[in-house]
């Protein structure tokens, strides 16, 4: 069965792959031995999931977390802040097209970010998990998911989807099973296979109720 931090966590894994992508790409355009494809393709998509992600925490949250465990959710939302002002620093490296400068600015970025990711997993989750009843986890994890807008949400199943592993992509799909009416998830269960292509064949035998 999944549970509604098994959504997170797999949005969690996403970042960390694609940061950990982009940064190599600047690595090595840096260094003069690849192209910005990469980075230039990915980074404001990156970016922009990011911001719904965490906008979702400070809405829904942050808030449930501090009636039950006060005062551990503002370093959280100062961290938020740092990754704002990450992606200013990047995104004014790739404006000036300052190879160097984008380097820098995705190593500080992957870094602050793995950190930030990690403490929440092992900290602030772990005490909502504990002190948040799994109805309210559903709500609220529910609430966070409608801060992407409605029309962008095929560009975030074809983003997620292939960044993430066979456990993550079966829990996230038994998630929106769960939550989302027939119509609206069959079209969800297209546009994971799109996302995924030939790895479909690996998640169907997990779902058997797909079929
Ligand atoms: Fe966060």
């Amino acid at each position: 069965m999944a549970v509604p931090l098994d959504a997170i966590r797999a949005i969690h894994n996403a970042f960390r792959k694609d940061m950990t992508a982009i940064d190599e790409a600047a690595h090595i355009a840096a260094r003069g031995r690849g192209s910005l494809d990469l980075v230039l393709k990915r980074y404001t998509f990156f970016n922009e999931i990011l911001v719904w992600h965490a906008i979702g925490e400070e809405e829904s949250v942050f808030p449930a977390l501090e009636n039950v465990a006060p005062l551990v959710a503002e370093a959280y939302e100062r961290d938020h802040r740092g990754l704002d002002s990450l992606f200013e620093s990047l995104n004014k490296a790739v404006n000036a097209s300052d190879t160097l400068a984008i380097a820098r600015a995705t190593a500080a970025f992957d870094f602050h970010l793995g950190i930030h990711l990690n403490k929440e997993e092992a900290h602030l989750y772990r005490i909502f998990n504990e002190r948040v009843s799994l109805p309210d986890q559903g709500a609220i994890v529910g609430e966070m998911a409608q801060k992407i807008p409605q029309e962008r949400f095929p560009e975030v199943v074809a983003w997620l989807f292939p960044l993430i592993g066979t456990d993550d992509r079966e829990n996230m799909t038994r998630i929106w099973q769960q939550a989302l009416p027939e119509p609206a998830f069959s079209r969800v269960t297209k546009l994971i296979q799109a996302a995924i292509g030939n790895d479909w064949a690996e998640l169907t035998p997990r779902l058997p109720e797909l079929k």
